[in-house]
């Protein structure tokens, strides 16, 4: 195994920092929140709202990486994921032990199988424990709402930044105090709060730090 584990609250750079840093180590990138999210869909489309009904539907739920994107049942969602009520709901639905023993399986069988960056929420406690390099992204709450904020407003969306503030803290609040693996940074987890560095510095940091500089 060779891999990479990011881990980080919303809005630290996970996923746009995790591709770039694949990039230039030539290997694969894995989103798993994007799994969590895909699970939200099928949820909310099925009007599968209880944890009994989620728990029945679970095993036949298909879920498959094509390049960086992800299809379920055979249909790529990479989009429909990413509005702020799959946002929610994704959180929602994490805290329950049998979706997250599901996708914990998924994701160690696609780490040994290639040399991956992986990032979410317990990929160097949980998913990775042996991952060669862990590293825990953080920013400070009022970098993260501007972020999203800025993000949401390139796709045209319009939500204030007191509501992504809010949004953002309602959200750690569930990662961080769920029962099951709550979002924390691993003992043996390198700390990088970018709330001052461009995305660009950030990969150089953690380059310098895999490549021994
Ligand atoms: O990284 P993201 O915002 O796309 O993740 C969506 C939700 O999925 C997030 O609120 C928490 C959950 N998640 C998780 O519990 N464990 C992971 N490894 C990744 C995401």
């Amino acid at each position: 195994m060779y891999a990479v584990a990011i881990d980080g609250p919303a809005g630290s750079g996970k996923s746009t920092i995790a591709k770039l840093l694949a990039k230039e180590l030539n290997i694969s990138y894995v989103d798993t929140g994007a799994m969590y999210r895909a699970i939200a869909l099928k949820a909310k489309e099925e009007n599968l709202d209880t944890e009994e009904k989620l728990k029945n539907e679970l095993e036949n739920i298909k879920i498959d990486f094509q390049d960086n994107n992800i299809f379920l049942d055979e249909k790529d969602i990479s989009d429909e994921i990413r509005t702020e009520e799959i946002s929610k709901l994704s959180s929602k639905i994490s805290k329950y032990p049998f979706v997250r023993e599901k996708l914990v399986l998924i994701q160690q069988d696609i780490a040994k199988k290639k040399p991956v960056v992986m990032e979410g929420r317990d990929i160097g406690t949980v998913v990775l424990k042996d991952a060669d390099y862990k590293f825990y992204l953080t920013a400070s709450i009022d970098s993260r709402a501007m972020r999203r904020y800025k993000q949401n407003l390139e796709k045209g969306i319009d939500i204030s930044l007191e509501d992504i503030k809010a949004e953002i803290i309602q959200r750690d609040d569930n990662d961080k105090n769920r029962e099951h693996s709550p979002l924390k940074q691993a003992s043996d987890a390198i700390l990088i709060d970018n709330s001052d560095l461009s995305l660009r510095d950030n990969v150089d940091k953690m380059l310098s730090v895999i490549r021994g500089e």
